[in-house]
Formats: structure tokens, C-alpha cells, sequence
């Protein structure tokens, strides 16, 4: 029988990794559109706190475990054969996916959805880039590769959950000004929810989508000017990018007391997109979903309240 035609008792609960996140992180999103789907969930998470009630009453099975433990890893996914293994930008990253894949191999996993980042696509053994995280990450496939097990991996380009709304809202609510060290290059972010459409729907029949590699991308690639257009039009008041020195970055994102894996990555990240290494246009949400990827301003407008609120009238600050 094909894989994706078993029942829900033959494929169990579905494992999703990094589970409770912030409003917005690929687990939480994922769990719910799988939850909607009918299908079992198995969410893990670190910690058994508020996000973990909520994820309960949703109704999945909450199991709480250290995805860098390997006892732990056993636990969570023993009696699952679908898996999504994803969590927060951390040191341990290579670490927790060569566990997983451990676990897996000899659980009998029949299904291995990987996170990873649309950078990976233009990396190699001579082409690296100085963020621990994308090396994590570009090493982190090979391994899955080698593991042999029956793996799809998703290559996102940066978030606008993830990174434009925590790290351009509060600028823009402050001073309809989006700051960031992100130079003349284009870029074309992607909602997380619908990376976690893309990831619902391959969990949901796996099969087809073995061994290949999804590039996920918004439905436009701009530069800097061109998304402040778009935050104007969905708050209905100018907003302008302005650009400011990486270092004031790094600064505040130091005196934010991000760690220093994160704040190593996200400079890196601003040095490509420099660099116009964000320039990128993928069809993979819409291949994988049939529904087109969302715009910065559709984003925007959603999440109005966060980035200061919508005004009556368009009118320069
Ligand atoms: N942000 C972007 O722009 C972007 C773009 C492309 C790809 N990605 C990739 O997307 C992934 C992050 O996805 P996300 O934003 O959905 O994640 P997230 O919401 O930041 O994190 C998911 C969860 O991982 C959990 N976690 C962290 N370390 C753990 C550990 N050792 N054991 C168990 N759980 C752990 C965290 O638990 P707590 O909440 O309890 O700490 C968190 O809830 C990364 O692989 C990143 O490289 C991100």
C-alpha cells in the first residue's frame, strides 16, 4: 500500500518538533493545520507551560523532551512514523538533527520533513557563508542525506513572522521607518504560515515528495523601498526604509541580549541580502499548496495591530 494511503492507525501520531514556538513558528502553525486535517499530533515541546495547555486543548498529545538528548528523542518518537523536525536558531542545531536522524534510523521512521534555509541552495565545500546557522544547516542535510532515511526538505528564505514583524515592527510603529543594514539588495520574504501549509500537506501523504527539495519564497522579489511601499499601503500611512549602519545593528541586537549564534546569523543575513543573495523567486507554496504565496502587504495588513495600527488617511508623518 502507498504510504500516503495508510490510515491514521497504521501511521500513528504525527511528531512535530519545536511545537510550542512563538505565535507564528512553523511547529505551532504546523500542529494546527494537522489538527484540522483530522490527523493525530504528537507536539513536543521543551517546557509544559501555557503553550503547552493551549496545544493540548487544540487536542494534540503534548510530550515535553530536550531534542538534544538522546534519551529524550527515543521517547518523542518511538510509535511515530512521520516526522517534522524543526526548532529555533541554536548552537546545538547539527547536534539535535545527527540525533534525530539516529533515533529515526532505528525507530523506523517513514518519513523525515526537514527545515532548513533557501541559503543552503547556494552553498558549497568553496561557498560558505559566515553564519553557524546556515553551516549547521548545509551540514545538517548531508547528514540526512546520508542516513538514508526517506527525507523532503524545506528551504525557506527569511520569515516575515520570524524576522520582518520582531525586527521591523517595533521601528515602524515607533517611526513608520523600517531600519535595517539591508542595503540596495532585493528580497522576497515568506510567511511562515504558508511554510507551514507546504510542510501539513507533505506530512499529510509524504510518498511523492521523498528526496526532494522545496525552495520557498514570496511572490516578489523587491528591494527595500519596494517593501516599505507595501507596508504603506496596508497601514494606509507612509512608511520609509531607512538604512543604518551594520554595526548599530549588531548593537542593538546586542543590547536586545540575543545570543551570540542568533546575532552572528542574522549579520550574516544582512551582509547577503547586501550582497543580493535574497534575490530570489521560488514556486514552491504554490506547487505544493495551490494557493499563492502571501505578499508583504497582505502580511502587513494582518498583522496591522503589531506593525502600530491602520490610519483613516495616508498622510506623511
Ligand atoms: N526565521 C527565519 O527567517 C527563517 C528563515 C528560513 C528558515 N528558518 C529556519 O526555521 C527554523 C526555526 O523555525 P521556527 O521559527 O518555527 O522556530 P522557533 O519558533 O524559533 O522555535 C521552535 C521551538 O524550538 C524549541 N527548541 C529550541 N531548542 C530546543 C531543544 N534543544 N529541544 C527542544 N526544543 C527546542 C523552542 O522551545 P522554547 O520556545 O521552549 O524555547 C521553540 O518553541 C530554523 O531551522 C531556522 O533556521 C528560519
Amino acid at each position: 500500500m502507498n504510504n500516503g494511503m495508510k490510515t491514521k492507525n497504521q501511521i500513528g501520531p504525527i511528531l512535530v518538533t519545536g511545537a510550542a514556538g512563538q505565535l507564528g513558528g512553523v511547529g505551532r502553525t504546523v500542529t494546527g493545520l494537522l489538527l484540522d486535517r483530522g490527523l493525530p499530533v504528537r507536539a513536543m515541546v521543551r517546557r509544559d507551560d501555557d503553550r503547552a495547555t493551549a496545544l493540548r486543548a487544540a487536542g494534540a498529545e503534548v510530550v515535553v523532551g530536550v531534542l538534544l538528548e538522546p534519551a529524550d528523542v527515543h521517547r518523542v518518537v518511538s510509535g511515530c512514523r512521520r516526522v517534522y523536525f524543526g526548532m529555533s536558531v541554536s548552537a546545538g542545531y547539527l547536534e539535535a538533527t545527527v540525533t534525530m536522524a539516529a533515533v529515526a534510523r532505528e525507530v523506523g521512521v517513514d518519513a523525515l520533513i526537514n527545515m532548513s534555509q533557501m541559503t543552503v541552495s547556494q552553498m558549497s565545500i568553496q561557498n560558505t557563508t559566515t553564519s553557524p546557522q546556515q553551516r549547521q544547516h548545509w551540514l545538517s542535510e548531508q547528514a540526512l542525506a546520508w542516513s538514508g532515511l526517506p527525507v523532503v526538505t524545506m528551504r525557506p528564505t527569511v520569515f516575515l513572522e520570524g524576522f520582518f514583524l520582531p525586527l521591523t515592527g517595533p521601528s515602524v510603529r515607533d517611526r513608520s521607518r523600517i531600519e535595517l543594514p539591508f542595503g540596495r539588495g532585493k528580497t522576497n520574504p515568506v510567511a511562515t504560515a504558508d511554510v507551514a501549509r507546504v510542510i501539513a500537506a507533505v506530512l499529510a501523504d509524504p510518498a511523492p515528495h521523498f528526496g526532494q527539495v522545496y525552495e520557498l519564497t514570496g511572490p516578489q522579489s523587491q528591494d527595500m523601498d519596494g517593501v516599505a511601499r507595501e507596508y504603506s499601503d496596508a497601514l494606509k500611512h507612509e512608511v520609509t526604509y531607512a538604512e543604518i549602519p551594520a554595526e548599530d545593528w549588531e548593537r542593538g541586537l546586542k543590547k536586545a541580549g540575543l545570543p551570540e549564534h542568533l546575532t552572528r546569523h542574522l549579520l550574516t543575513m544582512a551582509e547577503l541580502n547586501r550582497a543580493g543573495r535574497y534575490d530570489r523567486l521560488a514556486d514552491g507554496v504554490e506547487r505544493l499548496t495551490g494557493r499563492s504565496a502571501m505578499s508583504v502587504r497582505d502580511f502587513v495588513s494582518l498583522h496591522a495591530n503589531e506593525f502600530g495600527g491602520r490610519r483613516s488617511e495616508r498622510s506623511p508623518d
